[in-house]
């Protein structure tokens, strides 16, 4: 069966309505709801005395109705008592400003009290829910998020790195803290990177990223600091995960948010049953293109290489302050089936009832203000009936990737530290290789380094900067093998502790590529850098390697510049397989036929024979049984080619060679 429901929130609305809303989402196919995650100062109204009765209450309205229950632990939302009793408990800025009462995650995850706190009341939930039948998953606070620079943080960073390094002389030698007297003599002299002499609000003119938030302290430290805090969040998750399973055996889970890149996503999920998230496509914040959408959902799946829940899925038009577009009539289904085809086995929406207080007036749900179901309700009760006849399919069904996209948080966050050039982005350039290749409807998966490459025929980790020694003999023993990797700019030029590698560039890539680097050129202030081969002309504006050939050959030149002539792309022969190197950034037009050229010649199984626009076509597989979900994010009709015979598993219509797609459609496809 799969889950399909909604978050709700009893507690802003009167009892008396409770029954309704239950009744409705039954009618709408609806078998479970997430609660009271952030209902802290509702279960424990006083320090110590806790108050479940009215979550009885609404949860028996609800089973009633035949709903199960996911429970959320408040955690994200500490009551104003605890606060004023502990004001250590806020999170401070890089500033030294305490981030104070009034919204929510206003908590240090590594304040002593405050875990005390967590673990108290999750483990009080988890007592007094142990028993109930109802009660089908836990979710962990909601949606952890990013660094605090409190005097918490600061002890414990400490010993994070003296668990790390050991002696503080080895401290500082792979920070090089001999540059600018930063040596530290004991462990007690450690800084968080807060802001410092040298930070300034107007620095590093243009790279925008850079304005808010000083990244000028020593790399080292950094980036140990980016992986502390991840840690740290892990280890308070970790701590109410404990309490939880004390309880019960029942999945545990936290509602991650995508391409959100503070923590360590791989290193969170290691420790849930399943990963969910929540999906917005259209906010105030910004709108996501639909293979952005798919990749979030492709790294979900890769965070445990395994099928994932939707905890959050947009319902209505949303924002704060401000709105998004209302979603379209056949968005949400489309949405919704876009987010089973890439491994979702529960669908839960965010949220039942617009709500009447607070800052999320405009984050509308299902119903509006009024709670009357209009268009929006209609549409979630008829994807409710498909979904509940298609579960048997849908649930436990593989996806099937031959190509693999490798995302590292220990990367981005020395990119971001410092991007080598105004315009780059490490989430932008794997962005871009996602959506190249997947426009070629090639399924991909989007996961760590420390996954098993063997089962791909290509694996792309573009701008993979920060290398081990190990990892570079598992992608030359990977390509020994017969695999195709791609690598690109701002690859191996550092150790995984943020030093320049003293190697000549691409480091420890540089045999496995055969080419080494002569020179580079950050592409500045417009300019930009033809490029031409085989695949066509096309165009650098971020980043151009000067490469030297060394085995490999080139398969596009510069064009322009005075490096014309040199090679900026090339392919290398290494046992049974080949590595491209990608010298420079292309246009979206190039990398497209870049991209193209490497899926032919590494003759990478492709969903559709005949690229169309928009169109994504997912490949999968339940007990043998392997199925194609079409979907079309055009708001017009696509006619699409297919191969072979199929069976419509909506209506059961045989389908061969070719299939006209609806605005927005979705189809199911069983292979026959
Ligand atoms: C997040 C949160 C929700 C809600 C929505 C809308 O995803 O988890 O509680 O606040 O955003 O802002
Ligand atoms: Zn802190």
């Amino acid at each position: 069966m799969m889950w399909f429901g909604v978050d709700y929130y009893p507690e802003h609305w009167p009892e008396e309505r409770w029954p309704l809303d239950a009744k409705m989402m039954r009618e709408a196919g609806m078998n479970t709801v997430r609660l009271a995650e952030f209902a802290w100062a509702l279960l424990e109204p006083e320090d110590g005395l806790y108050d479940f009765a009215w979550l009885d209450r609404a949860i028996e309205v609800l089973t009633r109705e035949g709903i199960q229950i996911i429970l959320g632990t408040p955690t994200a939302a500490a009551p104003k008592w605890l606060m004023d009793k502990y004001p250590d408990m806020y999170p401070v800025d890089i500033y030294g400003l305490t981030k104070g009462f009034g919204t929510r995650r206003h908590y240090c995850p590594n304040n002593k009290i405050y875990r005390q706190y967590s673990v108290l009341i999750a483990r009080r939930m988890a007592e007094h829910y142990k028993d109930h039948k109802h009660i089908v998953a836990w979710q962990i606070d909601n949606e952890f998020g990013g660094a605090c620079y409190c005097q918490s943080c600061l002890q414990a960073f400490r010993l994070w790195v003296r668990n790390k390094y050991g002696t503080i002389d080895k401290l500082n030698k792979e920070w090089g803290t001999v540059f600018w007297s930063h040596t530290y003599r004991h462990w007690d002299e450690i800084i968080l990177p807060a802001y410092s002499s040298s930070d300034g609000f107007s620095q590093n003119a243009g790279a925008q990223q850079l304005l808010s938030t000083p990244y000028n302290h020593n790399p080292g430290l950094l980036l140990d600091y980016q992986r502390f805090f991840s840690d740290a969040t892990a280890e308070y998750q970790r701590l109410q995960i404990e309490e939880i399973r004390a309880c019960t055996n029942l999945p545990i889970t936290h509602n991650l948010m995508g391409h959100f890149s503070e923590l360590d996503y791989f290193d969170l999920a290691r420790d849930l049953d399943v990963v969910c998230w929540d999906n917005y496509p259209n906010n105030m914040w910004g709108k996501s293109s639909y293979t952005q959408v798919s990749m979030a959902h492709d790294l979900m799946r890769g965070l445990k290489n395994k099928n994932f829940w939707m905890m959050e899925q947009q319902s209505g038009p949303c924002g704060w302050h401000m709105m998004g577009d209302t979603p379209e009539p056949g968005q949400l289904r489309l949405w919704t089936y876009q987010a089973v085809a890439h491994g979702a086995e529960a669908m839960v929406y965010f949220r039942w009832r617009s709500c009447t207080v607070g800052i999320e007036q405009y984050w509308h749900g299902i119903l509006d203000h009024d709670g009357i179901g209009r268009r929006r309700y209609r549409e979630i009760k008829a994807i409710g009936a498909e979904i509940s006849a298609l579960s048997g399919l849908l649930v436990g069904s593989d996806n099937v990737s031959s190509a693999a996209l490798i995302k590292s948080y220990d990367n981005f966050w020395s990119h971001r530290g410092q991007p080598h050039n105004v315009n780059f982005n490490y989430n932008g350039l794997l962005d871009a290789y996602y959506s190249a290749v997947a426009k070629q409807h090639v399924n991909l998966d989007v996961t760590s380094v420390e996954s098993d490459f063997s089962k791909y025929k290509l694996v792309m980790m573009p701008a993979f900067n920060l290398v081990t020694e190990a990892i570079a003999a598992k992608c030359e023993a990977y390509v020994e093998q017969g695999g195709a990797l791609v690598l690109t700019f701002r690859s191996g030029t550092r150790t995984w502790n943020n030093q320049m590698t003293t190697l000549t560039v691409p480091g420890l890539f540089k045999q496995l590529a055969g080419v080494e680097l002569e020179e580079f050129d950050s592409v500045n202030f417009g300019r930009t850098v033809r490029v031409q081969s085989a695949f066509g002309e096309g165009t650098a504006s971020v980043w151009c390697d000067v490469l030297k050939t060394d085995g490999a050959e080139a398969i596009a030149t510069y064009a322009s510049h005075y490096y014309a002539g040199e090679a900026a792309v090339t392919v290398n022969s290494f046992g049974k397989g080949r590595v491209y190197y990608v010298g420079c950034d292309l246009d979206e037009a190039a990398l497209g036929a870049l991209t193209e050229l490497i899926v032919k010649k590494e003759g990478i199984p492709t969903t559709l024979s005949v690229p169309t626009n928009g169109l994504e076509a997912i490949e999968k597989v339940k007990d043998g049984q392997a199925f194609l979900m079409l979907l079309n994010h055009n708001n017009e009709h696509v006619e699409c080619p297919l191969n072979g015979i199929y069976e419509d598993a909506m209506n059961g219509t045989k389908v061969k060679d070719r299939i006209t797609v609806a605005p927005y459609g979705v189809h199911v496809l069983l292979k026959r």
